[in-house]
């Protein structure tokens, strides 16, 4: 049977999330928006780079779901992004609107679905498309630690001028600016970065880390980042789809891990085909269980306001 990935929002997350996985010819996608002719002309654009660049799957736009039928993977990319001087929880109540209405349709449509939610505020939308479509929780999944600890990943290859590729980096808690990176965890070729780095640099990093997606908003003034946002996902797509079993960070359902219960937040976690496999729990320090511990209490603040 043929792979079928919908892709909600075609926006620049959600096209460029249809491209990468196009490319890596992960399956056949659906592109679903709002918008008339968007999906559909940005599907046959895409659909017509195949050719040349060697990938075979379907790929169709559309306005509805009668497409996305039993869909193997469902992106959840829709809702509107930050304007400079927002936070992602300015965001709730309109995106709260929009993933809820998504989340019953995926449900309807695909009621076997992996999901995974970039939508922001990322970890409350999980939290919602958890509830909505009533999916368990190794099914549902939100994306930000990849992004946050591939930005990590970037700021300390470029202090040490060092390949990319040899640095590993750990961003745990909520995808807002109380996210928190773990120095600890962060190496390069194995080595931890406090080997390279001073207290105040890697604290100089964490602070570009935490206000990272904020950063891009400034520049681009009317949207947000999404060549990183887009390559999390396709990374997490990949673990699922070829049971890879990768450990990574990302937004998962807590119920007593790291002493939170009924919340969603990124934490390290075995992603193979059956979505979230295992949650690792790691022995944090009191200061950073601290830290993990204030992130959540944002995020169930914010769930909290949404008075399911
Ligand atoms: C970011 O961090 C859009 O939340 C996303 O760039």
């Amino acid at each position: 049977m043929r792979t079928k990935i919908t892709v909600v929002g075609a926006g620049h997350v959600g096209a460029t999330v249809a491209q990468l996985l196009a490319y890596r010819e992960l399956g056949d996608i659906v592109l679903v928006d709002v918008i008339e002719g968007l999906p559909q002309g940005k599907g046959l654009d895409l659909l017509e780079s195949g050719p040349l660049e060697g990938f075979d799957c379907r790929v169709v736009g559309t306005n509805g779901y009668e497409e996305t039928r039993d869909s193997h993977l469902v992106i959840i990319t829709a809702g509107v992004a930050r304007k400079p001087g927002m936070s992602r929880e300015d965001l709730l109540k309109t995106n709260a609107d929009i993933v809820k209405s998504v989340a019953e349709s995926v449900a309807k449509y695909s009621p076997e679905a992996f999901v995974i939610v970039v939508s922001n505020p990322l970890d409350v939308m999980a939290y919602l498309t958890k509830r909505v479509t009533g999916f368990p929780k190794n099914r549902v999944m939100g994306m930000a630690g990849v992004l946050d600890s591939t930005r990590f990943r970037t700021f300390i290859a470029m202090e040490l001028n060092v390949s990319v590729e040899d640095v590993q980096a750990t961003v745990l808690g909520g995808h807002g600016d109380s996210m928190v990176p773990l120095p600890r965890y962060s190496t390069v070729s194995g080595i931890p970065i406090s080997d390279f780095l001073s207290p105040e640099q890697i604290e100089r990093l964490i602070e570009r880390t935490r206000k990272g997606g904020g950063e891009i908003v400034s520049y681009l003034k009317t949207g947000s980042a999404f060549y990183a946002p887009a390559s999390s996902v396709v990374q997490m797509a990949e673990a699922i789809l070829k049971d890879k079993k990768r450990l990574l960070p990302c937004a998962a359902y807590l119920e007593g891990e790291y002493g939170l219960h009924d919340i969603y937040l990124g934490v390290p976690i075995k992603l193979g085909a059956g979505g979230v496999e295992e949650i690792i729990e790691l022995k944090l320090t009191p200061e950073e269980q601290d830290a993990l511990s204030r992130s959540a209490q944002g995020v169930k603040k914010a769930i909290d306001q949404l008075q399911l």
